[in-house]
């Protein structure tokens, strides 16, 4: 298993981050600290995250070649994220945010378009070497699709022996109801702080009880929710908490959820073996590390700096 890769199948987009020290008025001229072009995208800051800290990625999603191509493809090289299945559609344009990142509160404001780049479809999965993969991680976006995709990996993982299977993760964050077919088809499963509100509960814990029911047996949920930390809840019932690691000083969000799934995705795929992977305690430490990798990057822009020198 050494060398095998975590795969992250979904969205890469730019962000235009505008760093402001107060949230302007509507019909205003005002000037920004500063301003960046950074890659973005769920899936793509995952493997930003990956990369950092130490562990062979690679990217699954849609790419719309032109001049923010280059530029995104240049950035994904700069981390040694391995790109060799990007799916490319000419004639389409590429996503964008508009993020107004607040230096003051820390808080982001993402106005995120993507006009007509599909995401990618089970046929280009298809085309993926399954075993060069022990973890493959989806950010629910397609999800009729996607759940296609991790039937072939479930199919997958039928044929070969315990050790080479591939662990299956799904992120479901945006309040759109046709992701939540995905909750049954991940060993483990991040809901957002998002759903879980919009679902009615008002805590991790409370959603995690009130949502276990929808996963597959055996499998690990998880909530992350800000500054209040993240929950989790095995196939034993109990509910595993860690509090949030709050930076000296707050600057900015943008990705702390994406950075915390990768963290906690990576401590979990560095057990020695299932039994490892959902014991309490493996799964304590994951949370536990999740919750200070994504606290490290709410103190920094971007997320060079994630892991201490
Ligand atoms: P997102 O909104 O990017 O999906 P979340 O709000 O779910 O991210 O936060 C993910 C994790 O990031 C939290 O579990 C927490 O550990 C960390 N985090 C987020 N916001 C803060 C904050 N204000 N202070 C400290 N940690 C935070
Ligand atoms: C952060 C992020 C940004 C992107 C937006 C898309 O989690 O992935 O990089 O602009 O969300 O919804």
């Amino acid at each position: 298993m050494g060398d095998k890769k975590i795969l992250c199948v979904g969205l890469v987009c730019l962000d235009i981050i505008s760093v402001v020290d107060k949230y302007p008025e509507e019909d205003t001229d005002t000037r920004c600290l500063s301003q960046r072009w950074q890659r973005g995208g769920n899936a793509s800051n995952s493997c930003t995250i990956f990369s950092l800290l130490g562990a062979p990625c690679a990217f699954l999603g849609s790419l719309a070649p032109g001049p923010v191509a280059d530029f995104v493809l240049a950035d994904f090289r700069r981390y040694g994220i391995d790109i060799s299945l990007l799916v490319e559609h000419e004639e389409c344009s590429f996503p964008a945010s508009i993020v107004i990142a607040n230096e003051t509160t820390g808080s982001r404001t993402i106005l995120h378009m993507n006009r007509n780049l599909p995401d990618v479809s089970a046929e280009d999965f298809s085309k993926v070497d399954l075993t060069q993969y022990k973890w493959i991680h989806w950010e629910g976006r397609n999800a009729s699709e996607q759940v296609k995709m991790i039937q072939q990996v479930e199919k997958f993982n039928s044929t070969v022996p315990e050790q080479q299977r591939i662990t299956i993760s799904v992120e479901i964050e945006k309040t759109r109801e046709i992701l939540y077919q995905l909750f049954p088809y991940g060993d483990v499963v991040f809901v957002s702080k998002d759903v879980a509100a919009h679902l009615g509960f008002h805590c991790a814990a409370d959603a995690l009880r009130g949502l276990y029911r929808r996963v597959k047996k055996g499998a690990v949920l998880i909530c992350a929710w800000a500054e209040k930390g993240a929950d989790a809840m095995g196939p034993d019932g109990e509910i595993i908490h860690s509090d949030a690691f709050p930076p000296p000083v707050l600057v900015d969000t943008l990705g702390a959820g994406d950075t915390f799934n990768a963290s906690v995705i990576f401590s979990l795929s560095n057990g020695e073996d299932a039994v490892v992977l959902y014991s309490g305690k493996s799964l304590q430490d994951a949370l536990t590390f999740g919750c200070q990798v994504a606290g490290r990057k709410c103190g920094i822009h971007g997320y060079d700096g994630i892991v201490p020198q």
